[in-house]
């Protein structure tokens, strides 16, 4: 690919996003230009057109492509309890403080399909905190949120979700959960009597409220610098002094603005607690 090739498709794919802000006031313009690069490189090839800007014109003109177009610019890679020390880390070292409250508010921001979700729902039904506590689930892509709310996976996803249960501290077994058949498995529906499920953005919209954990992973990676500053000043705005944060596992609060609003609580797992100011 020849450089000026190169930066007219870059200026093509600028103008896409400032198309899908203006028509559809989906943002993409500050996230990481490399990843979206490549992902409209995959939509335009996989799609048939034979330019961006070509893609840019169906986008404005078709609002049936805009499913299609939030497909490829967000990722939905998950897995229920995801990167299991993680949740090990919470069960053990967050929940003691948890326990102190009356209630609870949990904000699982950018929710995907809703494995994380459900993650926190079991953990905290095993430790006996569910009932105290209001979990939010939030994604911008409208398809992710309804397959959270539907609370079906595959069932070939099952085998890993089980050992991470069981890596993560799981008390119960997590067919507990779930009735199979068909090669799907269904969530317990109780899981989610507790949860709202949302539409929110974490580069165009605001806060909504005071958190006891904003759990926010994998989805700050896909942001350039100062968008990354933007999220955390959401977090920080909802988080209450002794409050916790928790990123994923290649996210970190150190090169942030809002480095010192928070101290780390667990540092191997990015886990951080509100400072009070
Ligand atoms: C890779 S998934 C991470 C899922 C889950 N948190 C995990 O770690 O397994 C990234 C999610 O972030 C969502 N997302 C992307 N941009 C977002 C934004 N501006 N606000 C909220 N969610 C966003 C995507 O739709 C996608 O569901």
């Amino acid at each position: 690919m020849t450089e000026t090739f190169e930066k007219i498709e870059d200026i093509e794919i600028r103008l896409l996003l400032e198309a899908l802000y203006h028509r559809y006031h989906y943002d993409f313009r500050n996230y990481a230009m490399s990843s979206i690069r490549r992902r409209l490189r995959q939509a335009r090839e996989q799609l048939g057109f034979s330019t961006i800007s070509a893609m840019q014109e169906g986008v404005l003109h078709d609002t049936d492509m805009l499913p299609q177009m939030l497909r490829y610019l967000t990722i939905q890679v998950s897995e229920m309890f995801r990167d299991p020390s993680y949740f090990l880390a919470i069960r053990e070292k967050v929940v003691p403080h948890l326990r102190t409250y009356p209630s609870l508010k949990i904000w699982i921001a950018g929710c995907s399909a809703g494995e994380e979700l459900y993650s926190f729902v079991i953990l905290f039904r095993e430790e006996g905190l569910e009932e105290r506590t209001l979990f939010y689930a939030t994604d911008i892509n409208p398809d992710a949120l309804a397959h959270a709310e539907t609370g079906i996976y595959d069932i070939e996803r099952i085998r890993l979700f089980t050992e991470n249960h069981r890596q993560a501290g799981g008390k119960t077994s997590l067919s507990d959960y779930y009735t199979s058949g068909y090669n799907r498995c269904v969530l317990d529906k109780s899981l989610r009597r507790n949860v709202v499920f949302s539409d929110h953005s974490l580069v165009t919209d605001q806060v909504f409220g005071e958190m006891q954990f904003v759990s926010c992973r994998n989805v700050m990676i896909y942001f350039d610098r100062p968008l990354q500053n933007r999220a955390v000043g959401l977090f920080r705005d909802s988080l209450p002094h002794n409050a916790f944060l928790g990123l994923g596992a290649k996210e970190t609060l150190r090169f942030s603005t809002h480095v010192d609003s928070f101290r780390e609580f667990v540092r191997e797992e990015k886990i951080y607690q509100r400072n009070g100011e």
